[in-house]
């Protein structure tokens, strides 16, 4: 079964195509390399034994994704991972920011029309939620507005879908909210290759153990929580890449119970910098050398999910410890210095 996966060469697209060849399906990756190399193929190749079909392409350019879809035949379903990510760059840029996420999912609807193509799974974000009233938060919790252009372009995404499905009642739709994807694959032949300074906190984090940076900035500790620092549900990238494949198998089986449905993917539970800091240091035996400093704009102050939505509808729930998870991504910053 043929499942094409945009942005496959990318943090959580590779990961998941691991997981999806791991599970017999056959994939063609289609992604323009903005913000990946071709090299994550090898690492796929490295874990699998199987190179994935590779075509470089901008989703943006409406007649070359037709093109691309008219030469491959038998499309079963398609991962939506194509997209610009960087919050902080999107303030900045943000017509790019919406031409780039919008018209990429416009044009992929469109082809998935035009030659048939009926279920297809998009990348959504916990930042739909914003600082929401109550936690943790359900696929009910009302969505707040984006406190970015990135993350309108979710919100506006989940729109498109919402509106198209309503349409084009033969397809098949489910947006996955994930919360916050850290990590990399054990073996450490795939992981996240941050563009210049990591605005993350784990890319940074690794990058500061490294001495890359001299410094990681803990952004405020006078929020209300536990030690004042920041909570957030740090999700497991290869747990995350597993929720893909249950989600494609829903609507493949004809499983699931509207045309568009809408999956939280987190852990369920709430960490703070802090404790993340001190469970990398414990995790590793690695020292994390970090200074207290302000808030940084456009933080919200706590988030997590609740996830049993998935766990019931999608049998799917996290299962690596944030331990390993910090271990792999340790793992793979140390062979990024190699
Ligand atoms: P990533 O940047 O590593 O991967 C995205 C891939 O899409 C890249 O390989 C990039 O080259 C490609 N791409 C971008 N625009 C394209 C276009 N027009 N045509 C073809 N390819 C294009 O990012 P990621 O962390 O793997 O994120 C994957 C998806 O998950 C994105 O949609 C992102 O917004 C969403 N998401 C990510 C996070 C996170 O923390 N990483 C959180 C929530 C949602
Ligand atoms: C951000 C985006 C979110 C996006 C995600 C992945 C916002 C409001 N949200 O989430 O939409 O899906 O990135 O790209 O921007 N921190 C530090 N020091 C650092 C870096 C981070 O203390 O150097 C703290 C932050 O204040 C936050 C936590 O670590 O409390 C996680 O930050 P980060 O990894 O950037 O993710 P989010 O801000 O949660």
């Amino acid at each position: 079964m043929k499942i094409v996966v945009t942005g496959g060469t990318g943090f959580i697209g590779s990961h998941t195509v691991v997981e999806l060849q791991e599970a017999g399906y056959e994939v063609v990756i289609v992604d323009n390399l903005v913000n990946s190399t071709i090299e994550s193929l090898d690492g796929i190749e490295k874990i699998t034994g199987i190179r994935p079909a590779f075509e470089k392409l901008d989703l943006t350019d409406k007649e070359r994704t037709f093109d691309f879809f008219k030469s491959y035949q038998g499309i079963e379903a398609i991962i939506h991972f194509a997209a610009l990510k960087a919050v902080g760059e999107s303030v900045f840029k943000p017509l790019e920011y919406y031409s780039n996420n919008l018209n990429s999912l416009m044009n992929v609807l469109a082809a998935m029309k035009e030659f048939k193509v009926d279920s297809l799974v998009f990348s959504s974000s916990c930042t739909v939620y914003g600082q929401a009233d109550t936690l943790p938060v359900t696929e009910k919790t009302p969505r707040k507005k984006a406190e970015s252009p990135y993350g309108n372009t979710k919100a506006i995404c989940e729109d498109i879908l919402a509106d198209y499905s309503r349409a084009e009642q033969q397809l098949k739709l489910i947006a996955l909210r994930y919360f916050n994807p850290i990590g990399a694959h054990p073996t450490a032949h795939i992981g996240e290759l941050p563009n210049g300074v990591p605005n993350n906190l784990i890319p940074y984090l690794t990058q500061t153990v490294a001495g890359i940076r001299s410094q990681l900035s803990v952004y405020g500790n006078d929020y209300n929580t536990p030690d004042g620092t920041a909570i957030r549900d740090y999700i497991d990238v290869v747990d995350l890449a597993k929720a893909h494949v249950v989600a494609i198998r829903r609507l493949i089986e004809n499983k699931n119970k509207q045309n568009l449905e809408i999956f939280n993917i987190g852990t369920g539970g709430g960490v703070s910098v802090l404790q993340l800091v001190n469970t990398f240091e414990k995790a590793t035996g690695k020292k994390v050398n970090h200074q207290i400093v302000g808030r940084r704009a456009g933080d919200i102050e706590k988030v997590w999910a609740d996830t049993t939505l998935a766990n019931k509808e999608l049998g799917w729930k996290a299962e690596v410890s944030l331990e390993e998870t910090l271990r792999n991504a340790w793992r793979w910053q140390e062979k990024l210095q190699k």
